[in-house]
């Protein structure tokens, strides 16, 4: 069994549009809970363009309001973030490289580079009981230093398995299966999860082949298709109203 965990940064880019409360974002959250989400993700940004530090509060409160809904915060570890995500103390926090301006997370870390500054957040983390995980490529290459950096978890960046998927899959998938299988014989008490450009058509396909896969995050998409499969049913709704004047 693969946990869903919903990232709702884009529903939060769609209240800040307009600088009012709509949607909701904890409101939303709780239906995205009650409709089968196993966790809620998101990722304040150092611009809080989506989701907002201030937010963070109240998404906690809900998921711990349910036994077994997991809240997960995505972001660069700055001292800033690190505060932050302590005082609030998620299930897990996933630690990404990208710098401040970043569009979206789209590499994952080199942990050669970066070995010395991970070991030393993840253990202020690990510390406060959060269960880290680290944003990697689907790439062996610098994964070595996972022996140093110790975190609990990777999440294995699928943009490249996504892009490749419609024109073929097997060797979409190819790289990711020799990753795992590295981690597996490699890092046996680390665990998988995935996330970027998952969606209702490569979703089924990656979780097929590698079933170790613990955790899917998946916003962009999921908001698309609510968007898509729930417009009949709202302008019909808007159809009733505006026939009714004429
Ligand atoms: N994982 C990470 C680290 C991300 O930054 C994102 C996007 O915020 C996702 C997963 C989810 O990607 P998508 O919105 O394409 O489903």
């Amino acid at each position: 069994m693969t946990s869903l965990s919903i990232n709702v940064n884009k529903f939060a880019l769609i209240r800040n549009a307009r600088g009012t409360n709509m949607p909701n974002l904890v409101d939303i959250s709780k239906k995205c809970i009650e409709y089968g989400a196993d966790g809620i993700t998101v990722h304040p940004r150092p611009d809080e363009r989506h989701v907002k530090f201030s937010d963070l509060e109240e998404l906690k409160n809900l998921t711990d309001n349910y036994e077994k809904i997991e809240f997960n915060i995505e972001g660069y570890p700055s001292d800033n973030f690190i505060k932050r995500i302590i005082d609030v103390s998620p299930d897990q926090v996933t630690l990404v490289p990208d710098p401040p301006e970043a569009l979206t997370s789209s590499f994952g870390w080199n942990c050669e580079e970066n070995k010395n500054f991970l070991t030393d957040v993840i253990n202020k983390f690990r510390e406060n009981d959060i269960r880290v995980s680290i944003f990697i490529n689907p790439s062996s290459e610098t994964l070595s230093k996972l022996h140093t950096i110790k975190p609990d978890r990777v999440e294995l960046y699928t943009y490249d398995y996504a892009k490749n998927f419609n024109e073929n899959k097997e060797s979409a998938i190819k790289p990711y299966l020799e990753v795992t299988n590295y981690l597996k014989k490699e890092f046996p008490h680390i665990s998988l999860n995935a996330g970027h450009d998952l969606n209702l058509h490569n979703l089924g396909y990656i979780l097929e082949n590698i079933s170790e896969i613990k955790e899917v995050s998946i916003g962009h998409a999921l908001v698309c298709d609510s968007i898509d499969f729930g417009l009949k049913q709202t302008i019909a709704k808007y159809n009733i109203l505006t026939q009714h004047q004429k």
